[in-house]
């Protein structure tokens, strides 16, 4: 399974802080905010990883991520010219994603919580065609919606509905089979000029093909879009850090605890960053070993 970051976007919201500065380059706390979907791509086991921004911002984070090798991963780059939609993720990715299948995460979404590692995997692994995650909120008229039986059968999705069906919003990740690419390809835009993310589900829900996995009030999923929530956002990874002495989306441990690089390659990155807490963080993994 090949994994894609949308990190593209205007970030109206942000402004004017986004005027000169990509949104997911900002900071959660004390990483910039991209680490936190990476983290969730990594847990659910993929390792090939596809990011895409403007063609203004794409080379900042190469420079930010690099290659990948040093994590035992892989980064690939991609631009979007416009801001044309989350599904232009999958044509601009049909190179990359090649005959796999894929799960797509929004650059500014931040999950964290028990048993989160445990359901990526899980659902990286079923057979399921579609699958999107229902997150229980106070406010659904805010997002997207879905309503779904007890088997995890989508009924329905509403964007923004006056009166929702359920209490379950939509958050911004999603896993597709390959036939992704073709669905995407025959979105057509919608009145904002978008190619929707809801157009592809549809898709999805029209054959019987979308599952959705339930995320339990013990995950916490937090938008950073605005600067009220970014700050929220980051309150709380402080928060969780500071209290349990554990770093939210340290992509160096997320890799090793994979298995994806060693002790040895692990204590070589801690050893390079040994003057900041981050580095002094990652030896620490090492001496608990
Ligand atoms: P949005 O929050 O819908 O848009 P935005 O980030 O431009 O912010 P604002 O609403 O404040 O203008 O985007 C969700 C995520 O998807 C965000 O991480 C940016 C990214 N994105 C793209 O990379 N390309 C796109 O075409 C769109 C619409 C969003």
């Amino acid at each position: 399974m090949k994994g894609i970051i949308l990190a593209g976007g205007k970030g109206t919201r942000l402004y004017p802080i986004t005027t000169s500065v990509s949104k997911q380059l900002l900071p959660i706390y004390d990483k910039p905010m991209i680490y936190y979907p990476i983290s969730i791509l990594l847990f659910a086991g993929i390792k090939d990883i596809l990011i895409i921004s403007t063609p203004e911002d794409i080379r900042q984070y190469e420079e930010l991520l690099g290659d990948g090798k040093k994590l035992g991963i892989n980064f690939s780059y991609k631009i979007q010219e416009k801001p044309k939609g989350l599904a232009e993720a999958f044509i601009l990715g049909e190179d990359f994603i090649g005959n796999d299948s894929v799960c797509l995460v929004l650059g500014d979404n931040v999950f964290y919580g028990a048993n989160l590692p445990g359901i990526l995997k899980k659902v990286s692994k079923n057979k399921a065609k579609a699958t999107i995650f229902g997150y229980p909120v106070a406010n659904p008229k805010e997002f997207g919606v879905v309503e779904f039986d007890n088997e995890g059968n989508v009924l329905s999705i509403e964007e923004k509905p006056a009166k929702p069906k359920s209490k379950y919003a939509i958050p911004g990740l999603y896993f597709f089979n390959n036939e992704v690419i073709e669905i995407a390809k025959n979105v057509k835009p919608s009145a904002r000029g978008e190619l929707e993310i809801t157009s592809v589900i549809e898709e999805y829900l029209k054959q019987n093909e979308l599952k959705v996995e339930r995320l339990s009030r013990g995950i916490a999923w937090l938008d950073t879009g605005s600067p009220y929530n970014m700050l929220k956002a980051g309150m709380f990874v402080e928060t969780v850090q500071s209290r349990q002495g554990v770093y939210v989306a340290c992509l160096e441990e997320i890799c090793w605890r994979q298995g994806f690089i060693n002790s040895e390659q692990l204590k070589e990155i801690g050893m390079n960053l040994k003057q900041t807490d981050y580095g002094k963080y990652i030896l620490s993994l090492l001496e608990e070993e």
